[in-house]
């Protein structure tokens, strides 16, 4: 019987991982220059890692992949990757140094969302944190590493939209305008959204179903509530941003669907000709809380992370390879069975001499191996005929101009080297 893969998720194929691989490349690079390392974190963690009392998004509540090990320890897979990477950075005392600690990663998260184009069950995700400082500073150089990031990329219709939620005191005098301004129209809610107006009202404006409810459109903003101090710290963001001519939108709108945000919030968003619906690149914002709520001190941070399928998929829409799939240099052909034994020596002499090369493994007579050879893209053909090896040549045939030479068997390597420029 054949199983088929679990719903929402994909395989990348043979063909394909080039494409990740190159991705990923450009991340280390980047990251590199920026002096940030890469810090790799279990995809399961306790439950309460993720399940915070003041984490009341629908990520947390609805879509997280919750589970009993065989010891009834409650684990659940990271639906995200920063509340992973800050009870590492507490248990391991990152923060003990006093300095700032800035960190990226790269790796799978697991949310039981409806699938659809660009939205997965597994996912990967880029993502940066900046752990240890309150800084409009911080939060300019986050949204410039994430803009210089789109923009090294070559991606061109980007744009990065920022707004600030404000500081605690200001984030609360939003939440009651905003439940000032429902309450009149709770019963005309869907049912989530009643009981989002009790605990978290804010949740209300990201909500699926209530999208296009006059009163959802209508909200008030969170700019219109911000107190002096946070007013003063979002200007600052803001100029260090046009100090650098950063273009970026200013989207008062912007609320963003965790919980754990105050201060800056910002999205990257695709504006590609028949993207799709999921035009969400990547998002980020700084959170003051969750260090301590996974018992560390008091210390805020800001990150963002980007959906690398997203990210692919944008690449593709505008037509950008970041790298080519490498093709074979070399394909080593033998005339009979006998010859193999020095076919597969040649091989591994190509192949120490970090040519691409390979051979058939099938036993296909000489026109499948030629037929095998030019579906893969070979450069070379390697022809090991019964007669020429007597005389000690291999022909080598050019498969582009189709020019073909006798070489002596000790100088395959050699000549191939040459030929390809390596
Ligand atoms: P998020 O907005 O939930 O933020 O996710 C960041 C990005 O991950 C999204 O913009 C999107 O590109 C991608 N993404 C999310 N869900 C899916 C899905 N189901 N399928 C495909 N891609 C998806 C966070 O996760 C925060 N941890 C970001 C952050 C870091 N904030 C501060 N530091």
């Amino acid at each position: 019987m054949q199983i088929n893969k679990v719903k929402g998720t994909y395989d990348v194929l043979p063909h394909e991982s080039y494409r990740w691989h190159a991705l990923e490349e450009k991340i280390h690079q980047i990251l590199k220059k920026y002096n940030i390392k890469e810090m790799r974190t279990p995809i399961m963690e306790y439950s309460e890692v993720f399940h915070r009392q003041t984490e009341l998004s629908d990520m947390v509540t609805k879509e997280t992949y919750d589970f009993d090990d065989r010891s009834d320890r409650k684990l659940t897979l990271r639906p995200e990757g920063t509340a992973g990477i800050i009870r590492s950075y507490v248990e391991n005392k990152l923060y003990a140094s006093q300095e700032l600690e800035k960190v990226y990663y790269i790796g799978p998260n697991f949310r039981y969302e409806r699938p659809q184009k660009g939205r997965y069950r597994q996912f990967y995700q880029f993502g940066v944190e900046a752990i240890g400082a309150v800084d409009p500073a911080l939060d300019a150089e986050m949204i410039m590493l994430a803009y210089d990031f789109i923009k090294k990329l070559g991606l061109k219709g980007v744009t990065v939209r920022i707004n600030s939620l404000g500081d605690d005191a200001s984030r609360k005098a939003y939440q009651e305008a905003l439940t000032n301004h429902f309450m009149p129209h709770k019963e005309t809610l869907c049912d989530d959204c009643k009981a989002r107006l009790d605990k978290n009202p804010l949740r209300i404006l990201d909500c699926k179903v209530d999208q296009k409810h006059p009163a959802v459109i209508q909200a008030p903003t969170p700019q219109d509530y911000l107190n002096e101090a946070s007013r003063d710290y979002f200007h600052k963001v803001i100029e260090h941003l046009n100090a650098s001519k950063i273009s970026f939108e200013i989207a008062p709108k912007l609320v963003r669907g965790l919980d754990y945000y105050s201060h800056t919030v910002f999205e990257i968003e695709a504006d590609i000709e028949g993207f799709g619906a999921q035009n969400v690149l990547g998002g980020g914002g700084r959170y003051q809380k969750l260090v301590s709520e996974l018992g560390g001190p008091d210390l805020g941070g800001i990150g963002f992370a980007c959906g690398m399928e997203r990210l692919l998929l944008a690449l593709e829409a505008e037509n950008i390879e970041l790298e080519k799939e490498d093709v074979l240099d070399a394909y080593v052909i033998v005339f009979n069975d006998d010859l193999k034994i020095e076919a597969s020596k040649v091989l591994y002499e190509l192949r120490q001499a970090d040519l691409i090369a390979d051979m058939n493994y099938t036993n296909k007579a000489f026109k499948g191996q030629l037929k095998q050879a030019l579906r893969l893209g070979a450069k070379y053909l390697v022809i090991i005929g019964e007669e020429e090896f007597k005389r000690g040549v291999a022909g080598i045939k050019d498969t582009k101009t189709e020019k073909q030479e006798e070489v002596p068997m000790g100088r395959i390597k050699k000549y191939l080297l040459e030929k390809v420029g390596k």
